[in-house]
């Protein structure tokens, strides 16, 4: 079972620049909400309690006013510096002691998912004991993702932005690691952007046959929102869904109250920590 997970909002977060001057990008607004909302809900919503948020010198004070040490919503969170960004396998090295020798999702802390099929995914692939496994979404311009090639219901091979097609399953934010994980990204070697880079990692369980993937299907919507249109094109879709459903996405306490993770009570606590705006509003229905 998957039962810690790690989220990585550290970042330069240069391309929304300069947006991010002054604020981490994972504290940025995605409609309704700080961008990081929709990450830990997705974990949450795995079923995931034990959680490591990575990042920036300097940022950690910001997200505890936000989130705490996840009491709030019932889970527990603890927070770790990344002095600088050197890739997202650091994630390992960082959280090595918080790992221990369990399993561990990693989520990047700007990615969005929405769709009803996706906690079945997650449940079905948390069950899974060792290796790494992954999750493909369909694009329409795998040059720029990390891409999968599929022979044989297996990963063939991985490729970074491919300048040349390879197929048009791209590798979404989210993955599943066993402990060695941690052993593993220490052999790692920076690229030429002198990043430690997950698809080395990956490719590393892909050459000792334990790859898995899972597709999230298009019923269901994946998203970065590490550009300015991918932000307004999130924070549009977000918008409409609500508004038209009459639902909030990623409402932790929602999510927590379901799980059985924390009260009522706990929830009256909640607004008036939040005080009096539309989340408190909605958070009085449930
Ligand atoms: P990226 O979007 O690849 O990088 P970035 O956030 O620094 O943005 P930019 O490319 O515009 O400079 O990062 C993906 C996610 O991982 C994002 O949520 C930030 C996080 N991250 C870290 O926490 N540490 C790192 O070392 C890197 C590279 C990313």
């Amino acid at each position: 079972m998957v039962k810690k997970g790690i989220i990585l909002a550290g970042g330069s977060g240069t391309r929304l620049s300069p947006l991010t001057k002054g604020v981490n990008k994972q504290l940025l607004p995605l409609y309704d909400k700080p961008l990081i909302f929709y990450p830990l809900s997705i974990l949450m919503l795995a079923n995931i309690k034990n959680i490591l948020i990575i990042v920036n010198p300097g940022q950690e004070k910001s997200f505890r006013n936000l989130l705490g040490d996840g009491k709030r919503y019932g889970i527990k969170i603890q927070y770790k510096i990344q002095n600088k960004p050197k890739g997202l396998p650091e994630a390992f090295i960082l959280g090595k002691n918080f790992i221990k020798k369990d399993n561990v999702a990693l989520i990047l802390g700007d990615n969005f998912f929405y769709g009803q099929s996706l906690t079945n995914k997650f449940e079905k692939s948390l069950i899974h004991k060792s290796g790494a496994r992954v999750f493909l979404k369909k694009v329409s311009k795998p040059q720029n993702y990390g891409v999968a090639e599929i022979k044989k219901n297996k990963i063939r091979r991985i490729v970074e932005k491919p300048k040349k097609f390879i197929s048009n399953f791209a590798i979404t934010g989210l993955y599943f690691f066993d402990s060695n994980v941690i052993k593993y990204a220490k052999t790692l070697k920076p690229s030429k952007r002198k990043e430690l880079e997950i698809t080395d990692l990956l490719n590393m369980y892909k050459k000792n046959g334990q790859l898995s993937y899972e597709h999230i299907g298009r019923g269901a919507v994946w998203s970065d929102a590490g550009k300015i249109d991918d932000m307004t094109n999130v924070s549009s879709f977000v918008q409409s869904v609500e508004k038209v459903q009459g639902i909030k996405i990623a409402c932790l306490e929602e999510i927590a109250l379901y799980n059985k993770w924390i009260s009522k009570d706990k929830i009256k606590k909640n607004i008036k920590f939040y005080g009096n705006c539309e989340y408190s509003d909605y958070l009085k229905n449930i």
